[in-house]
């Protein structure tokens, strides 16, 4: 979603803020826009398309050491070059950048525009420009945080003014902000990629908090003055690791590192000699996890087929009830909060809103929530009583692919000290850790193989529908190699249970609606072969996801990839990367913008 940029300091903003916005590129854009502050002049260029397009326009000579940047995701107002971000107010002297939504800013807007103000723009960030200039008294904080008591609903912003020069002013209420600490230089950003080439030093900025950057030096209080002393954190992400490399592209790059993620996120919580598993982060006791009598998974998207794996897995392997539910349905219906149920909150930017509100209205009614997240810092990671890191490290392209083996990867190890706390035996806890730890080079056997994949892709990727079929706990693997596949390539695909297309999806069924079937050697395998056979039997042509050497299913589908067998509860690993490959390999083919899918957005802070 929108991304923010500030910069204060001896180096040209132009550049700085140029280069922070095409970090930002990946959380999905349509416009963007700078400001840049120089000897008494504000300067303003913005245009809707790429950052490319914008940096076609910056003239040559754009000369000034402050600034602001934004990279916009339509909300209110269509995408326009007026529409982009910074705004500024009547008089030009000052300029916004914002992100988030406004909830009132119809009421304001009429109150301004009764005022004499007329907007440029078609959006709620406007009125924030013409709030601090009619707030304005001679100190930009205090205007900011007199207009900040008229906002109702989410913002991360940062404002600039032309009588205050090297001086930005940020806020947050929903939206993230983070203030880099270079050498005699400042940042504000909405994430920590955009600084990262500048500084690893940074301060979270929280709910109701204000920020003045200097060049050298920042402030944070609260809306009533009162300053707030916070740590300063050291970021962990390195820079090539928001750099592509020799990829192509963001998402095969992530693919192909999940064997060395999903081995950092279980590095170090392995304990052979108690055939278990330690999470540092849960602040739970033994005697409180031992408590647990149900567990409950919130999350959205890719996360929540994660939490769906996870809730399989728990239940079958630690026997405790649990399932997982989207984080958007929980928050709004009354949801009621049970003693001895531990919940988690499953996201991989830790800023998702229908996450984030979902887990905070747990929270209110007394639930303890866990949050199992990648970026550290995260508003989620923050405001959770406790939770796991997966050290996915950063995830770039807006398709999630690393970081759900790497959830997975962390429930795997919880569900491991749940058991062996309870049944496990010291044995089974053995078996358990051997197969988990085998996992990253069974994905490897997966990746040598990728060139089948995409001679798979360009025999299919000319196909309009699909369906991804699977049971158990593979289903939610079907699930989520559909939701890869619709949103790179736009082809459109449904995931379901093997056994229920018979209830309905079948209908679809003809020579030009391709299924893909994950049909391990596991104990739902005949019963999935039936399925194979009832789309066969209708014409329709199938993919399987099979074991190496079955040569039964090889010998009645038409198309087949081949993943090495693991214990049936590990399959969701070997099983996911193959279809996150088809689903690259297709959008490939079908020249599509791989990383940054239209419409989408890599951190979905808005409802
Ligand atoms: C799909 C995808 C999204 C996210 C969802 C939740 O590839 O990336 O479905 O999984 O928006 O995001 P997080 O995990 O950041 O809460």
């Amino acid at each position: 979603m929108c991304g923010i940029i500030g910069y204060c300091g001896p180096k040209p903003a132009a550049q700085i803020l140029i280069d922070g916005l095409k970090r930002l590129e990946y959380r999905g854009y349509d416009s963007a826009g700078i400001c840049i502050g120089n000897n008494g002049s504000l300067t303003v260029v913005k245009k809707k398309g790429k950052i490319r397009d914008l940096k076609a326009i910056v003239p040559k000579n754009l000369q000034g050491n402050f600034g602001i940047g934004h990279t916009r995701w339509a909300t209110h107002g269509g995408v326009t070059d007026i529409n982009a971000h910074p705004h500024t107010d009547v008089s030009g002297k000052i300029a916004i950048a914002h992100n988030g939504i406004i909830e009132n800013f119809a009421v304001l807007k009429a109150k301004l525009e009764s005022d004499g103000i007329t907007f440029k723009s078609e959006t709620d960030s406007e009125v924030i420009a013409h709030l601090i200039a009619q707030n304005y008294k001679g100190n930009l904080e205090q205007a900011v945080k007199e207009s900040l008591s008229l906002l109702e609903g989410t913002y991360g912003i940062v404002c600039i003014h032309i009588d205050e020069p090297f001086k930005i002013v940020g806020a947050r209420n929903g939206s993230p902000l983070v203030v880099g600490i270079g050498e005699k230089e400042m940042f504000l950003a909405s994430d920590v990629t955009a600084i990262l080439a500048h500084t690893k030093q940074v301060v979270y900025v929280e709910d109701r908090e204000v920020v003045t950057v200097t060049c050298d030096d920042y402030t944070i209080t609260d809306l009533k003055d009162r300053p707030i002393n916070k740590k300063i954190d050291e970021i962990t992400w390195e820079l090539q690791q928001i750099e592509k490399g020799d990829f192509a592209h963001f998402m095969e790059k992530e693919i192909f590192e999940q064997p060395e993620s999903i081995t950092r996120a279980y590095s170090g919580r392995t304990e052979a000699e108690q055939a278990t598993a330690k999470l540092g982060g849960l602040n739970l006791t033994t005697k409180e996890l031992l408590n647990i009598e149900r567990i409950k998974i919130i999350a959205a998207g890719t996360s929540f087929h994660a939490g769906l794996v996870a809730a399989y897995l728990m239940e079958s392997i630690a026997r405790i009830p649990c399932n997982a539910e989207l984080a958007s349905e929980v928050r709004y219906r009354n949801p009621l909060v049970e003693r001895n149920t531990l919940y988690f909150a499953v996201s991989q930017s830790g800023e998702t809103a229908d996450t984030l509100y979902a887990m905070r209205e747990l929270q209110r009614k007394g639930a303890t929530v866990l949050g199992i997240c990648n970026v550290v810092g995260s508003t989620i990671a923050r405001e959770s009583d406790g939770g796991v890191y997966i050290h996915s490290g950063p995830e770039i392209a807006v398709a999630s692919t690393k970081a759900f083996t790497s959830q997975i990867t962390a429930f795997y190890l919880f569900n491991l000290i749940l058991s062996r706390m309870r049944h496990m035996s010291f044995e089974s806890g053995e078996w358990y850790l051997k197969n988990m730890l085998a996992v990253p080079d069974s994905i490897k056997i997966v990746l040598d193989k990728a060139a089948q994949l995409k001679d798979m892709a360009g025999r299919y990727a000319h196909y309009k529908d699909f369906l991804f079929l699977g049971r158990g706990i593979n289903y939610p693997v079907a699930l989520e190699g559909a939701l890869k596949l619709k949103e790179i390539s736009y082809i459109h695909a449904e995931g379901y249970s093997a056994a229920e297309i018979k209830h309905g999806p079948i209908a679809l069924i003809n020579e030009e609606t391709p299924s893909v079937f994950l049909v391990p050697a596991d104990r739902l395998r005949e019963k999935v072969i039936s399925n194979i056979k009832e789309v066969k039997a209708r014409k329709g042509r199938v993919i399987a996801f099979c074991n190496e050497k079955d040569e039964e299913i090889k010998s009645i589908v038409d198309d087949f990839f081949e993943v090495p067998k693991v214990p049936g509860i590990f399959n969701p690993f070997v099983m996911v990367v193959p279809l996150q490959l088809f689903a690259y390999y297709c959008a490939v083919e079908l020249g599509r913008d791989v990383d940054q899918p239209r419409n989408l957005a890599k951190s979905v802070t808005v409802e």
